[in-house]
């Protein structure tokens, strides 16, 4: 075996972001690119509180609870504080709407910009302090032309975003970006601080041989669920799926990236539209799953086609490789 020297021609985020830029020509400001980088820096600074939490005192509850009735972790409360102070800083934000605050903030100048940022600053809460994976999601509109930043420039369909993405806080931290022509993966190489390309061009296995749901659900769960997920435990023919439920929408989402399967959180008898919001959790995965070549449904509809009526609104949500989740949909067309 040849061993390969190290390679000294790194892609980084920005370096990435930059050529994308570079290629669309002048119609491009770069008022996008500087965007993109401030959120890169967060996802640093996010994932060194993560590192550090048990150590410093992050874990456990804040003491406050969001608009949603959740508690708030320590975490939580950080994570939005650190976006919110970097995208209004970034001078290129105009409207900003996060998980953890009850009302979108609107940027004045001199800080406005032509951008809105909707985001979880920090995912799978319940997942801090037992040290499992947890992520920040992000999804960004332009305003609309002559709007300077209203609510009503995020009470759009996911359609409508210009990019989207997450980052991953596990046993290292993976930034995945879409800007609407495919999706990338970096890895932050933390001794140099940068986020570096190290998966080109996400693309979804048509199929897998996973399902990620919380079966603990099942006895509230709609026929068309059930039933899809035991014609995949119990097949007619061939192997069943295996199951992968981390509880960190992010960590299931992006293991469903690389391996392919499906995830769902279904709307149920309980929670009569699912859990997942539609804004800043189901729109940025439903976006980059598309890019990578997977579908994102409510069972019913695509899920980028919602118009989102209130900022924390929730929904159904099942995404992942094409064919598992077009099996899953029949179950709904024919209401079994
Ligand atoms: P958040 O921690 O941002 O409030 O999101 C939690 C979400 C999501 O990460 C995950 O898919 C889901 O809640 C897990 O819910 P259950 O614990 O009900 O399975
Ligand atoms: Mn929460
Ligand atoms: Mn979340
Ligand atoms: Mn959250």
């Amino acid at each position: 075996v040849t061993e390969q020297p190290p390679s000294t021609d790194l892609i980084t985020l920005s370096r990435h972001v930059l050529h994308d830029q570079l290629r669309l020509g002048a119609a491009a400001t770069g008022d996008l690119t500087l965007l993109l980088i401030a959120i890169q820096v967060t996802s640093k600074f996010i994932a060194t509180n993560v590192r550090k939490a048990r150590l410093i005192n992050l874990v456990g509850l804040a003491g406050e609870t969001n608009v949603q009735g959740e508690e708030q972790k320590k975490l939580d409360v950080l994570s939005n504080d650190i976006m919110v102070n970097a995208l209004r800083a970034s001078g290129k934000t105009a409207v900003l709407v996060s998980e953890e605050l009850d009302n979108a903030i609107i940027i004045e100048e001199p800080n406005r910009g032509k951008y809105c940022v909707v985001f979880d600053p920090l995912d799978g809460s319940s997942n801090i302090d037992a040290g499992v994976n947890i992520g920040t999601i992000f999804g960004i509109y332009a305003v609309r032309p002559d709007s300077k930043g209203t609510i009503e420039d995020v009470l759009r369909p996911g359609n409508e975003m210009v990019a989207a993405g997450y980052t991953m806080y596990g046993s290292s931290a993976n930034l995945v970006l879409s800007t609407g022509s495919g999706v990338n993966g970096y890895t932050l190489d933390a001794a140099l601080g940068e986020f570096i390309l190290t998966h080109p061009d996400i693309k979804i296995p048509p199929r897998g041989k996973i399902y990620s749901f919380n079966e603990g659900n099942s006895m509230y769960f709609y026929p068309p669920v059930v039933n899809y997920l035991n014609s995949i435990k119990y097949p007619k023919t061939g192997s069943p799926y295996s199951a992968r439920y981390i509880g960190s929408m992010v960590a299931d989402v992006h293991r469903t990236m690389l391996y392919g399967g499906i995830f769902g959180y279904p709307d149920d008898k309980k929670s009569k539209s699912g859990k997942l919001r539609l804004l800043y959790e189901a729109f940025p995965m439903a976006f980059l799953t598309e890019q990578a070549g997977g579908i994102a449904t409510t069972g019913t509809k695509r899920i980028l086609d919602i118009v989102p009526t209130s900022i924390h609104e929730r929904c159904s949500v099942f995404l992942g490789s094409r064919e598992d989740v077009q099996d899953l949909m029949k179950f709904y067309e024919s209401k079994n």
